[in-house]
């Protein structure tokens, strides 16, 4: 089990909710787009895989209102306290095996949650089930294979290179795919969703916004990891967390795949 286990689980608490909030401030924006324009509105009933510290999830609770639902499903949700709003409900489960009616949701969301899980397609058939004919899925993954450094010393973009290759080993080791972003569309087009749409948005970032600073988060709380796969030094790590604070360094740390298709009738 140790091999398959998240691998943010053990993370301190606290900074751990700091990473979290960093994500959403930096990705809502887009995610709630794509949510929109699955038509997403008042009365519907939505699945939350894996929300997190649930910014998704509340908001998607303020869009379907009193007349909808939101289900959140986590193996852990220490991030989210009680269920605020009574359209809420919050289940403690693993999604592989979730206890979940089948086909009774309007629209099912995951981000950066199928790439940590090795049988990521047993996860992607249990969404699919729960998902009511004609139903939305809206799956957001990393692609790490994106990654280079592109402005920097050259000692910097020599550490961010091993970085990199740490990440590729370290998901590699677990049984995880660094690049599952990339295999998204063809899983979804394998099960016959309709109404296909794709983005990627693999931009560069500089230091200091807010994917070099998850990045460097990541980096700090995965840092013994990082190391354990003999590709990367504490020296390394150093130069990596600098890099991603200097307003004039530049990288793709990785792009973000959002997939989005429809259940058939
Ligand atoms: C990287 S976080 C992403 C959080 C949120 N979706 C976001 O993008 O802001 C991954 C989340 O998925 C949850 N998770 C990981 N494996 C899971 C599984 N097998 N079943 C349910 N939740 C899982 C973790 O507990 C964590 O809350």
């Amino acid at each position: 089990m140790a091999q398959s286990e998240y691998v943010f689980q053990r993370a301190e608490d606290q900074r751990e909710l700091d990473r979290l909030r960093m994500i959403e401030r930096e990705f809502d924006p887009a995610s709630r787009k794509r949510l929109l324009a699955t038509g997403l509105q008042a009365g519907w009933r939505c699945l939350e895989v894996g929300p997190g510290a649930g910014s998704i999830m509340t908001w998607m609770g303020e869009v379907v209102g009193p007349t909808g639902q939101v289900v959140a499903v986590d193996l852990d949700p220490k991030f989210l306290g009680e269920a605020g709003q009574s359209n809420m409900k919050i289940v403690r489960a693993d999604i592989r095996t979730a206890q979940l009616p089948e086909q009774s949701f309007d629209l099912v969301h995951a981000r950066y949650v199928l790439i940590h899980i090795p049988d990521y397609e047993a996860a992607l058939n249990r969404m699919l089930d729960c998902l009511k004919p004609d139903g939305w899925l809206v799956l957001e993954e990393p692609d790490f294979s994106a990654s280079h450094g592109m402005t920097g010393s050259e000692a910097q973009l020599n550490a961010v290179q091993k970085v990199n290759d740490a990440i590729h080993v370290m998901y590699e080791r677990r049984g995880m795919d660094y690049a599952l972003g990339c295999k998204v569309q063809g899983l979804l087009q394998a099960r016959g969703l309709q109404f296909l749409t794709m983005e990627n948005d693999g931009s560069p970032s500089v230091g200091g916004s807010g994917l070099a600073t998850i990045m460097k988060m990541s980096a700090t709380q995965l840092r013994e990891k990082y190391l354990a796969t003999g590709v990367v030094s504490d020296e390394d790590l150093e130069q990596y967390c600098r890099f991603a604070e200097n307003p004039h360094s530049s990288a793709i740390y990785y792009a973000t795949i959002r997939v989005s298709g429809r259940k058939g009738s």
